[in-house]
C-alpha cells in the first residue's frame, strides 16, 4: 500500500477505557484541522463486520481459533472495502480497535499463538498497518466497574483480561514508534488532551484547546 495518501490511527484497550469517544474525539480534530476523516470501529463496520458481530457478541461460546478467524474475516472486508479505499482517497481514517485487539484478546488473553495471529493479521489487512496506535492503558477490574452494558467477552475472568492487559503493554513496547500509551484512569478531559496534543505534535496538525481542556 505504498501509494496511501492519509494517515490511519487506531484507539486500543479494554472496554470501559473510552475508547469510543476518544475516537471521536480525535476524528473531530483532524477534521477541524481542514482533513477528511473516516471514523469507524472493529469489530463491526462492514456489512459482514454486522453479522459477525452479532455472532461474537451475543452467540454462545465459539471455539478460539473460529473466533479469531471472525474477528479476522470481518477485518479483511474492513480493510478491503473502508479503510484502505479512504486512505487511497486522501482521508484519515480512525478505527477503534484493530489488528492489536485479536493479538490481545485472542493471543495474550485466550492463549492462540500470538506469532500465528500476527501472520494472520497480515492477511487480513494485506500488509496495511496503522501510522498511530493508542493504548488507554487501564486496571481491568476499574474498566470492568465502568460497563454497565457487558458482553459475553467483557464477561470473561479477570486474569484473562489482566493478560489482555499485558498482552497491549508488550506489544507497545515492540513498536514504540506506532504506540502511545496513555494511563485512562485519570479524568477523561487530560487523557484526551494529552491524545490529542501528542498525535498533533506526531503528524504535525494544529491542536485547538478551549480553556477547560475540549476541544473547541
Ligand atoms: P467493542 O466494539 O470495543 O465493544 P462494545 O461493543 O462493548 O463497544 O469490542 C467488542 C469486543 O470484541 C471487545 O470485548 C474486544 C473484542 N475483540 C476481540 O476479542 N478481538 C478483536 O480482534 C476485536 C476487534 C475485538
Amino acid at each position: 500500500m505504498g501509494e496511501r495518501v492519509g494517515r490511519f490511527i487506531t484507539v486500543e484497550g479494554p472496554d470501559g477505557a473510552g475508547k469510543s469517544t476518544l475516537a471521536r474525539a480525535i476524528a473531530e480534530q483532524i477534521e477541524a484541522a481542514g482533513e477528511s476523516v473516516v471514523l469507524t470501529r472493529e469489530p463491526g463496520d462492514s456489512p459482514i463486520g454486522a453479522a459477525v458481530r452479532a455472532l461474537l457478541l451475543d452467540g454462545d461460546d465459539l471455539d478460539r481459533w473460529t473466533e479469531a478467524f471472525l474477528f479476522l474475516a470481518d477485518r479483511r472486508e474492513h480493510c478491503l472495502h473502508v479503510i484502505r479505499p479512504a486512505l487511497l482517497a486522501g482521508k484519515w481514517v480512525v478505527c477503534d480497535r484493530f489488528a492489536d485487539s485479536t493479538v490481545a484478546y485472542q493471543g495474550y488473553g485466550a492463549g492462540l499463538d500470538v506469532s500465528e495471529l500476527r501472520s494472520m493479521n497480515e492477511l487480513a489487512t494485506a500488509g496495511l498497518r496503522p501510522d498511530a496506535t493508542i493504548l488507554l492503558d487501564l486496571d481491568p477490574q476499574v474498566a470492568l466497574q465502568r460497563l454497565s452494558d457487558k458482553n459475553r467477552l467483557d464477561r470473561m475472568p479477570l486474569d484473562y483480561h489482566e493478560r489482555v492487559r499485558e498482552g497491549f503493554l508488550t506489544e507497545s513496547r515492540l513498536d514504540p514508534d506506532r504506540w502511545i500509551v496513555l494511563d485512562a484512569s485519570r479524568p477523561p478531559e487530560e487523557v484526551r488532551a494529552d491524545a490529542l496534543r501528542l498525535l498533533a505534535e506526531r503528524f504535525a496538525f494544529p491542536v485547538i484547546l478551549s480553556p477547560g481542556g475540549d476541544p473547541a
